[in-house]
């Protein structure tokens, strides 16, 4: 459910018509629903209510400050992965005390600035981390709380790419040498283990692997009650899918109501750290055709959008939807939408039935609101898109349109002005 919608023949987000958002700020621009966002964070929440549990929201998928800032207003902890993403989580008002920080590779200076800051969790990826952490918090005179990431060798069923919980995957440990790691852990006098985490792919629609991964990491933990190791904390991580075509994904409830399940009557606070499943619809991005053509071969739309912007189609051959913002009588033809970037690998749909647009014609991507600008680049010197959230009737530019300054900023040319 979102709330992209056409009261008439024009898209609307919320109260807004999506053209007047445009005529402002031009394109190609990403516009949030903040009441989209707020009813999934609170749907999500409210599927875990009959269990101790915290909502980490995990920010790779949306970093903006507004966002977070939403988000923390309503509670919401911050997965993070990285020093950028605790200092953003931090400064939107996401306190620490509700922060775990996962990914297999933290350098000294985010371990450090995390241990600062004093975050929940640890959920460490490696031995060799797990040293780094309790050497790091020894020397502070701290205690770093840690969860060992397991991988439960589990298959999620979806695009290699985003599945994370296989043998062969770069991530979390092997049980044993988990079982290891809890024991280095409970030595140590910089380490409290404290929980022990489990996160297996992205876009996942199927309530079986989780299922499955869970079913795993009960054992483990049982494994280490035997040893007298005991833990508070149990993180799911992420990954619930949602519906870019035709996929049906479990609803949150129907999600929650099965790890629930699963849990009742066990002492942990159960951590989920949801990204897509938040702000995926809450978010499109608007772009505008520049041409069209016809090659004989194929029809071609030229939008100025392109993979920089949105790479979630060439990178993953993802589905997105894509509909005009003005709804008007057309034929329906079947297009390639690609961008202006020298690559043939730009497109944001291939051979998609549209209505026939023409030069100025604005149209939208869909569920673009995860891991759409946040993985945009700078290639081919474009600047990024501007940023803008809706709110009923109101409007407000959330990140400004890269400039060309922007561009540059911080580039030197080493014989030119006292840099020689
Ligand atoms: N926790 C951990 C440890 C993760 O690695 C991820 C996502 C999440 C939580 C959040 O997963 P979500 O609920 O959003 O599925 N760029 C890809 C997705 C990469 C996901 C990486 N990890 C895409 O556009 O599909």
């Amino acid at each position: 459910m979102h709330h992209f919608w056409y009261p008439r023949k024009e898209l609307y987000c919320e109260n807004v018509p999506v053209g007047e958002i445009i005529e402002k700020f031009g394109t190609p621009c990403y516009i949030y629903s903040l009441a989209t966002l707020e009813r999934h964070y609170q749907a999500f929440d409210q599927a875990f209510s009959s269990v101790g549990h915290l909502v980490c929201y995990s920010v790779k998928a949306n970093s903006n400050l507004a966002i977070l800032a939403a988000l923390a207003r309503l509670g919401a902890g911050a997965d993070i992965v990285s020093g950028g993403e605790l200092y953003r989580a931090i400064k939107a008002g996401i306190p620490a005390s509700r922060i775990v920080f996962s990914g297999v590779g933290k350098t000294e200076a985010e371990i450090e600035a995390a241990l600062k800051s004093d975050i929940l969790m640890f959920n460490v990826e490696s031995l060799q981390e797990l040293e780094l952490i309790g050497q790091m918090a020894s020397r502070m005179g701290k205690e770093a709380r840690v969860a060992l990431r397991i991988n439960p060798d589990v298959d999620p069923q979806t695009h290699p790419y985003i599945s994370t919980g296989l043998r062969k995957n770069k991530f979390g440990l092997p049980l044993d040498q988990a079982l290891e790691g809890y024991r280095l852990a409970r030595e140590m006098p910089g380490l409290s283990p404290v929980g022990v985490d489990c996160h297996i792919g992205s876009q996942i629609t199927e309530l079986s692997p989780f299922l499955d991964a869970l079913k795993r990491v009960k054992e483990f933990i049982s494994q280490l009650e035997e040893e007298g190791i005991k833990i508070r904390y149990l993180d799911l991580g992420g990954g619930l899918g949602i519906p870019y075509r035709d996929e049906t994904p479990p609803h949150p409830t129907y999600y929650g109501q099965a790890l629930v399940k699963e849990l009742k009557g066990l002492p942990y606070t159960l951590i989920l750290e949801p990204g897509r499943v938040i702000v995926g619809n809450a978010g499109i991005l608007v772009t505008r055709v520049l041409y069209t053509k016809d090659t004989g071969e194929k029809r071609f739309v030229i939008v100025d959008a392109g993979m920089n912007d949105l790479a979630r189609p060439s990178l993953y051959g993802s589905y997105h939807e894509i509909v005009p913002v003005r709804r008007e009588e057309r034929e329906t033809v079947v297009v390639d939408v690609v961008g202006p970037i020298c690559e043939s690998g730009d497109f944001l749909a291939r051979e998609r039935p549209l209505p026939e647009v023409a030069p100025g014609d604005l149209l939208a991507v869909m569920s673009a609101g995860a891991y759409g600008f946040v993985m945009a680049s700078n290639y081919n010197s474009r600047p990024r898109p501007a940023e803008v959230l809706v709110k009923g009737d109101q409007f407000y530019l959330v990140r400004e349109r890269e400039s060309y300054d922007d561009l540059i900023r911080g580039e030197i040319i080493p014989w030119e002005d006292g840099h020689a």
